[in-house]
């Protein structure tokens, strides 16, 4: 990650591939996906041409924030199996060739963790410190105005002990101390212990969120806030997020995993503005993490928009700096939901095509939508605490769909979530055999990165964004490939400087052809610089030698 090295590490020439662990495959039929299910389902990694397997945690938990509310950070919860299972689907993985990345969960741990039972068991223990503890204000009431990420005071009163504990989310999540040592010290061993049994990284939850304003200092409140909002945003988070104390953590815990072989990777989770979301590389002499780039979460589907998102975020990377791209994951809306069918496609070759490491969020390689949860069946504790506000995550969190046969091959008992209603049509085997399908575009896009290294690790340049038309061009040696990208429903034209195109991939067959040509297939070339993108079709071509 640092400037001046040229050598690729697997995990930027590589696609990661997010397993919500609940969600993907149930072995022992209690409708909860679990360690022996992934190990089971390795073939679709396989199949699919991913490189990494991140999985969203899996330790033991009382699941008020399902597994991101952890009791034990170095045990495996029994609904997802043992110890011994994740050693055995480690193995299995790395025996395929895959990567496995953890999820580290620093900012919280459960109200169930030990540590906090301790904690909270008197002022005078020895790891009251661990965790925030503050006075209540003047006046009486929380310490500060900071509100919780899932609603109401960040701040919860301890009876007992006659003090408030901050939580950045839910008062079961009470937050860790990082300026203390020993806390530290303790929450490094966790990292050790899986970097021991041959994990090979970790994606680190709310990073930005680790290290508060060391006085407690009140955010601004946010005069635009209005009922429906969430409640999260009636203060801008200022000084509950984002302290400078945060990035020795960061290059702590980079330099820790720098003591590992095999290029250990620490991707962050940062909801940041670019220019903030930068400072989590690092510098040279103390690199940090790889920091998740959301930008394409929240970006209206727009070329213009998109471009210059692009622009932006390429611009304003350190040297050396790394990009990566997101379309989703298990907190935000789907692609599908977010942008129709249609355009799931194209956004699938963005995201496969851009400079820097994707990540796929379970599901969207067969085109999952959002799926509607009956009300009886909400389980997300942000929807449950602020209902009607558009913040239900149960939609993004649906089983996979496997094949045709009961409950789509997820579980044998009762799925904790409804399948998605095209289940029957929309499932892994079904995609597989079907040459048009969104496994296959994803399948295809994955052969044709791996096969082109301008794909993966060439440079890029924004070629063209006009009306609804984004295209750059990747290059890598010799090598350069255009990728075109039609965001609109009506057939586009765009002049390529290129001249002589061959055609390696388009979203649908479309009517891709060059301008007053006849109609052209995938393999065939386009012999003038001008070319038609059919409504909402994506094109990858090659330039070929004059
Ligand atoms: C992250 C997780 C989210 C979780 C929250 C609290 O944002 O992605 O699912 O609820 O942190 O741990
Ligand atoms: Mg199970």
């Amino acid at each position: 990650m640092s400037a001046g090295e040229d050598r690729i590490r697997w995990w930027q020439s590589g696609v990661i591939y997010q397993v919500y662990p609940r969600s993907f495959q149930d072995s022992d039929g209690d409708g909860v996906g679990d360690l022996n299910g992934i190990a089971a389902r390795l073939d679709h990694f396989v199949a699919l041409g991913v490189d990494a397997v991140w999985i969203s945690p899996i330790y033991p938990s009382p699941m008020a924030d399902f597994g991101y509310d952890v009791a034990d950070y170095t045990g495996v919860d029994p609904r997802f199996g043992t110890l011994a299972d994740f050693d055995a689907l480690l193995a299995k993985a790395h025996g395929l060739g895959l990567k496995v990345i953890l999820d580290f969960v620093p900012n919280h741990s459960s109200d169930r963790h030990p540590w906090f039972a301790e904690s909270r068991s008197s002022r005078s223990n020895p790891k009251r410190d661990w965790y925030i503890w503050r006075d209540a204000a003047a006046g009486g009431g929380p310490p500060n105005n900071w509100i919780s990420d899932f609603g109401g005071s960040a701040w919860e009163w301890d009876e007992a002990t006659g003090q408030y504990y901050a939580h950045a989310f839910l008062k079961e999540q009470p937050d860790l101390n990082w300026r203390n040592p020993e806390l530290r010290a303790a929450m490094f061993d966790a990292m050790r212990f899986w970097f021991d049994r041959g994990v090979d990284g970790f994606r680190i939850d709310v990073l930005w969120h680790m290290i508060k304003h060391a006085d407690f200092i009140d955010n601004p409140v946010n005069p635009d806030w209005t009922l429906g909002m969430a409640d999260m945003d009636r203060v801008h988070q200022l000084n509950s997020t984002d302290q400078p104390e945060v990035h020795a953590v960061a290059a702590e815990m980079r330099a820790l995993a720098d003591g590992y072989d095999g290029d250990r990777v620490l991707i962050g989770e940062i909801y940041l503005p670019i220019v903030k979301l930068m400072t989590y590389y690092g510098s040279d002499d103390a690199p940090e993490v790889l920091p998740f780039n959301f930008q394409l979460i929240d970006a209206p589907w727009d070329a213009r928009a998109i471009a210059r998102i692009i622009a932006a975020y390429e611009g304003a990377l350190p040297p050396g700096g790394w990009p990566n791209w997101v379309l989703g994951n298990h907190d935000r809306p789907r692609i599908a939901a977010r942008v129709g069918a249609a355009q799931a496609r194209v956004a699938a070759m963005l995201l496969l095509t851009l400079r820097g490491t994707p990540t796929i969020y379970y599901g969207d390689e067969l085109g999952l939508a959002d799926v509607a949860i009956p009300p009886d069946m909400i389980q997300d504790p942000r929807e449950l605490r602020e209902p009607g506000k558009g913040l239900n995550r149960d939609p993004v969190r649906t089983p996979m769909p496997w094949d045709g046969s009961a409950n789509a091959g997820f579980t044998t008992g009762a799925p904790w979530l409804p399948l998605n209603p095209d289940w029957p049509t929309r499932n892994a085997a079904a995609e597989a055999d079907d040459p048009d399908s969104m496994f296959a575009l994803h399948r295809a896009l994955l052969a044709l990165r791996r096969a082109h290294p301008a794909l993966s690790i060439g440079d890029l340049a924004l070629v063209e964004s006009d009306g609804d038309v984004l295209a750059y061009e990747r290059r890598h040696g010799e090598e350069r490939i255009v990728v075109a990208l039609n965001l609109g429903e009506r057939e586009q034209c765009i002049s390529l400087a290129e001249g002589n195109c061959a055609l390696l991939l388009a979203t649908c067959s479309g009517e891709s052809r060059s301008a007053g040509g006849s109609a052209q297939r995938q393999g065939s070339g386009f012999r003038r610089s001008t070319v038609v993108l059919a409504p909402n079709q994506g094109l990858i071509l090659q330039a070929l030698p004059a």
